[in-house]
């Protein structure tokens, strides 16, 4: 099939175009520069340059490319600021609302068939157990200071799945680890960790879900392929309270054990969605996704994906095994 990668550069972009470059379908990967061309092309996409933000931009790319398949992965986080989270995510907030716009009108007057898009487990209500299933209420309450970067990703959700002239699908990603993500060998939260500035706050009992890029990456190839309109959790088999994975996290990483704060000390560390993101959070089952899409993630389980992590991490850095 003919594909439109729209965020083609990116950690997702880069496992995503190779996978369904090799299952056989012509990708075309957008990008702002010019200069990522290259990039594209040596990951087998051609490439398409466009302003995600101006739709006669995107309507000129989609008209261009003329795919059967949109795939929606724009994002554009600054450095994280867990006390001011809306503004770390507000270009992020435009991507998921007017840059979801652009694509769908566009992709609808180019007779787009199926259009997949991004969403995140961690919008689920904080109410109930600890494991959530797409039938769970979603982004209803969401943690203070988050409120426009939830409702951004609702609006995704809401314009995806009720636009009728296509076959909509939502993946509610997981957090990502791996190259190129935040908790990659040299990423954000990775230095965050190793240098003992991720504690753990409170109980720790907020329940996270994680998944591996490259696993992302094979969900999402399966949802271009397969699977009804909807929503899907694409996530390991694992979701873990804070308080446990992070601790493995830090000694697969070679760090000392992260520091143990109150919720109150954390509250004004990570300002209260930090502190409602380490104690309330809910993780989310990926049995729709594995029975629906036939997809199973390689990395089932975050310990082994952390502990590949680590390894990669010393070997980057010259570090022993
Ligand atoms: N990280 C997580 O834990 C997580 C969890 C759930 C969902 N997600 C979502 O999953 C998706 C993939 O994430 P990722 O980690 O691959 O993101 P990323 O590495 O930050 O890549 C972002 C992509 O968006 C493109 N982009 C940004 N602004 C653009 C604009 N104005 N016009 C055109 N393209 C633009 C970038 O292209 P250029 O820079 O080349 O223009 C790049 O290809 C995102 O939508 C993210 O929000 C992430």
């Amino acid at each position: 099939m003919r594909v439109l990668v729209a965020g083609a550069t990116g950690a997702m972009g880069r496992q995503l175009v190779p996978r369904l470059v090799r299952a056989g379908h012509e990708v075309h990967g957008m990008t702002r520069s010019e200069s990522k061309r290259a990039l594209l092309q040596e990951l087998g996409a051609a490439p398409v340059v466009a302003d995600a933000l101006d739709p006669e931009q995107v309507a000129r790319a989609v008209a261009t490319a003329r795919p059967e398949v949109v795939v929606h992965e724009l994002t554009s986080i600054g450095p994280m600021d867990m006390r001011h989270f809306d503004r770390a995510f507000a270009q992020t907030n435009r991507l998921r609302t007017e840059g979801t716009d652009h694509l769908l009108s566009a992709a609808r007057a180019a007779g787009v068939g199926r259009f997949v898009a991004q969403s995140f487990f961690a919008g689920y209500d904080r109410v109930g157990g600890g494991v959530k299933t797409e039938d769970d209420p979603f982004g209803t309450v969401p943690p203070p200071g988050m409120e426009q970067t939830v409702g951004a990703i609702r609006y995704v959700e809401d314009q995806v799945l009720a636009a009728s002239w296509t076959q909509g699908l939502v993946l509610r990603y997981g957090g990502f680890y791996g190259p190129h993500t935040s908790l990659g060998p040299d990423g954000e939260q990775t230095e965050a960790v190793r240098r003992r500035k991720f504690p753990i706050v409170g109980d720790g009992g907020g329940v996270w879900s994680f998944i591996h890029i490259a696993d992302a990456a094979d969900a999402t190839v399966a949802a271009v392929e397969r699977g009804g309109p909807g929503v899907y959790n694409v996530v390991d088999d694992e979701p873990a309270t804070v308080a446990t994975w992070l601790p493995i996290l830090a000694e697969s990483l070679g760090a000392k054990a992260p520091m143990r704060v109150p919720r109150l000390v954390g509250r004004l560390l990570a300002g209260e969605t930090g502190a409602v993101m380490m104690t309330e959070l809910r993780g989310a089952s990926n049995a729709k996704a594995r029975r629906e899409l036939g997809w199973a993630p390689a990395h089932a389980t975050w310990r082994d994906g952390f502990r590949e992590l680590g390894a990669q991490a010393r070997a980057e850095s010259g570090a022993p095994a």
